[in-house]
């Protein structure tokens, strides 16, 4: 009987030991597994999630609640994201097939490291004539819900100055369309836009901030 206690009471370290060896593996591999998925993420939207391609859109500096919230609505099917492939060879996919298909731990720590990277502005052409009218109609319609001429990541509203113009275009057509959820307010404001005045918004977001 007392050898059986001593056993026990021996056994009790090295389960010990057994229990924070098996968590320290478990940690390992859920670290492993988000830089994975970061590396997904960036093999679309760019090292650092500045893009380099037109229809992607960069997400360095998003904020992480902005980026929680547009999965949502991807992983929900009320946003619409475009199919594309990470590379010539690589399969098709979309940002509703990404936000059912990756855990929310990964997603998280995803968002986080994006967060903390440095937004740099997409090298794209702008027609200062066209930007200066359309700085007209951002300060009027735009100004107070995307700030700091647009680029400020605290509105949880994207950053606009410097994003891709061809991605913003299309998001500006779903937005009119009814195709992507939005802002009672945004919506009030997108329907007051004139045809005429979206092509000097483009050229005005194009311009760095
Ligand atoms: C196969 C390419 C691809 C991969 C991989 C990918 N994305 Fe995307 N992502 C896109 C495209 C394309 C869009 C634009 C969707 C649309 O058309 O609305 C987008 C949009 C987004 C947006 C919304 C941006 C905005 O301005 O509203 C966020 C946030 C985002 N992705 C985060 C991620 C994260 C985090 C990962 C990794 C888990 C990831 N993406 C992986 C292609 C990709
Ligand atoms: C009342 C606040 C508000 C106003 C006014 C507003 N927006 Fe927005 N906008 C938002 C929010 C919030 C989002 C994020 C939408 C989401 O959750 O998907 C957004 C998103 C966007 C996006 C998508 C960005 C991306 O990366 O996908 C575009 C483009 C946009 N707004 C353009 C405009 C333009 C152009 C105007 C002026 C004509 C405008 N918005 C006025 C609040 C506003």
């Amino acid at each position: 009987m007392s050898k059986l206690i001593q056993r026990g009471i021996s056994s009790t370290p090295s389960m010990t030991l057994f229990i924070l060896l098996v968590s320290l593996l478990l940690i390992g591999q859920v670290h492993a597994d988000s830089q994975q998925v970061i590396k997904q993420c960036e093999s679309c939207h760019g090292s650092k999630g500045n893009s380099q391609k037109k229809d992607i859109p960069s997400i360095a500096s998003f904020s992480v609640g902005y980026s929680q919230k547009v999965m949502k609505a991807f992983k929900a099917d009320k946003r619409q994201g475009k199919r594309v492939k990470a590379t010539s060879s690589s399969k098709e996919t979309s940002m509703n097939e990404i936000a059912k298909q990756v855990n929310s731990n990964d997603l998280k720590a995803a968002y986080t490291y994006f967060s903390k990277q440095k937004f740099v502005p997409a090298r794209q052409p702008s027609n200062p004539t066209l930007a200066k009218k359309g700085q007209k109609v951002y300060n009027k319609r735009c100004m107070k819900c995307h700030g700091d001429t647009g680029a400020d990541p605290e509105d949880d509203a994207a950053i606009l100055k410097g994003q891709w113009i061809p991605y913003l275009r299309a998001q500006m057509k779903e937005f009119q369309e009814n195709k992507r959820p939005m802002h009672k307010k945004m919506k009030q404001q997108i329907k007051r836009l004139k045809p005429k005045d979206l092509e000097p918004l483009m050229h005005f977001f194009a311009q760095p901030a």
